[in-house]
């Protein structure tokens, strides 16, 4: 059933490399270039729709007008595991700026702890995507969200890779008009807060911790 203001890239390259992702024998270093691939792959269906501003070009035979991007991006990684996804994000988004906001789920309680947060001072003028493989319980995305609204941001999109229902839940019951994009809604998670079939720890498997 299809959910509201949640798109899954279902595209055949994009599932092919989710599915060697998810399988426990890719290492570290696979794992990373994975990821890094389904990044800048899934940066076509996450700005198809933003707005473009009409820019004259001098080309060597004439002059024509075309379009660019109408407003700047801020991409935003949630630490540690959103960085397994910025490289490929930036080689599409060359000129993105880059804030970051560190957080973990304490492993008691499963709430986000926050412990570093920069932001490019006028990211409210800005497209902002805020990147992270996992949205789980929810409780990160939503953290990363309070920050970015306070600081003014307004056009803010969630990408991640596997989304779990409770995290959609969570996340849209306070942000509807968030976009979420990812490659996979999974079934749910177990009581310790994992994805079911999720891919295990997204930051250790990127950082072979
Ligand atoms: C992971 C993941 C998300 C968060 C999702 O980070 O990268 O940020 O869990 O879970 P939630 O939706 O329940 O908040 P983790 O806390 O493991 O920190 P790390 O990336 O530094 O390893
Ligand atoms: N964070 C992860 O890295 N994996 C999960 O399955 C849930 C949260």
């Amino acid at each position: 059933m299809a959910l509201a203001n949640v798109i899954v890239v279902d595209h055949p390259v994009i599932q092919t490399k989710l599915s060697e992702l998810r399988d426990y024998t890719t290492d570290h270093r696979k794992f990373r270039a994975l990821l890094d691939e389904i990044a800048s792959l899934m940066v076509y269906e996450v700005t198809r729709d933003w707005p473009t501003t009409p820019r004259v070009v001098q080309t060597p035979m004439e002059r024509t007008t075309g379009r660019v991007l109408a407003r700047p991006v801020t991409l935003v990684p949630i630490l540690r595991a959103g960085l397994g996804m910025a490289d490929g994000v930036l080689r599409l988004l060359p000129e993105a700026r880059l804030g970051h906001f560190g957080v973990y789920r304490d492993e008691t309680t499963l709430s986000p702890v926050s412990y570093y947060k920069k932001l490019p001072p006028d990211v409210a003028a800005t497209e902002v995507l805020l990147i992270d493989p996992m949205l789980a319980t929810g409780g990160s995305a939503l953290a990363a969200v309070a920050f970015l609204k306070g600081a003014g941001a307004t056009a803010i999109r969630l990408v991640c890779l596997v989304a779990a229902p409770e995290g959609i839940q969570a996340l849209h019951g306070q942000h509807p008009e968030i976009p979420i994009y990812c490659a996979a809604v999974d079934r749910q998670l177990n009581d310790r807060g994992y994805i079911l079939p999720g891919l295990g720890d997204a930051g250790d498997r990127i950082f072979g911790t």
